[in-house]
């Protein structure tokens, strides 16, 4: 299977009624530890990263191997560049070959947010690839450098931004933050439904992590197809490590390297159970 536009995997997903996990990776450990869960559950994916993360990972080293990896599995997977903040590693995103961007305007003003986002989306569909948008301010932010607020999303606004940016998926606020929650999250259901009732876009969640089985599942019902999950990966990886590690399991760098990917392979497998897309690898 190529890799592949989210678009398509997100148009099945709403009509199946599950969500495709759209998951941040750090290095190669995590792409294949991801891209086996999707293989041995026959799963779509979206395989991502975020602006903030390059400093760690630099995207014309990660980028070509997200791609590759993609191009590689025999399930659909898109690559997707997550919270884009400048165009010129949004560009960059594209050159690479990434299917989808987001641009995260959440901070602007509406009409700039709307009007940037749109010119975003603009430029990914020269090279024929998607575009993600943000309205209303999911909390913290991506790699917890910043404590941003939650602004919930107003659905009239989400609907006009949806008309004005014509973005392929939007990612909503609905009391959900980014990193590990200190206390469960009361997600905003009411603010869900009226906003799937009035955007036709498929809806997306950030901020994964922390939130219950049975509250991703209340969301995929109201109207969210795309999932992010980030934090939980990173900490799935490092906890496998680490118990490998205290188990005596790691008598060498190559031991650690199998732990890493066993660890992003299990979050992985758990979340895909979770939003029902196991199956659905077929497009
Ligand atoms: P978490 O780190 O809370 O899973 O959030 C991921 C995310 O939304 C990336 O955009």
């Amino acid at each position: 299977m190529p890799l592949v536009k989210m678009s398509p995997l997100l148009a099945k997903a709403k009509e199946g009624k599950y969500a495709v996990g759209s998951f941040s990776v750090a290095n190669m450990e995590m792409v294949l530890g991801v891209l086996k869960a999707v293989e041995e559950t026959k799963s779509p994916a979206i395989l991502q990263i975020a602006e903030v993360r390059l400093k760690q990972s630099p995207l014309e080293v990660i980028g070509p191997l997200m791609v590759a990896a993609a191009k590689n599995c025999s399930m659909p997977v898109a690559v997707h560049f997550d919270h884009g903040k400048t165009f010129e590693k949004i560009g960059q995103a594209l050159d690479i070959g990434f299917t989808s961007v987001m641009f995260d305007g959440s901070h602007l003003p509406f009409e700039e947010n709307a009007q940037t986002t749109a010119k975003v989306n603009e430029l990914a569909k020269k090279y024929n690839a998607d575009c993600e948008g943000e309205i209303g301010c999911v909390g913290g932010s991506e790699d917890g450098s910043e404590n941003i607020a939650i602004n919930c999303t107003a659905p009239d606004e989400a609907k006009k931004f949806a008309e004005l940016s014509n973005v392929d998926a939007l990612a909503v606020a609905i009391g959900n933050a980014h990193g590990n929650y200190k206390q469960t999250p009361k997600l905003r259901f009411d603010i869900l439904e009226q906003t799937a009732s009035m955007v036709d876009v498929p809806l997306v969640l950030h901020g994964g992590t922390g939130i219950l089985p049975d509250d991703f599942r209340k969301c995929i019902q109201l109207g969210i197809h795309k999932i992010n999950i980030a934090t939980a990966t990173f900490d799935s990886v490092e906890l496998n490590a680490r118990n490998a590690y205290e188990n005596g399991e790691i008598k060498g760098y190559y031991d650690l390297q199998a732990a890493e990917v066993e660890g992003a392979y299990k979050n992985a497998m758990k979340h895909i159970e979770i939003f029902g897309c196991a199956g659905k690898g077929t497009l």
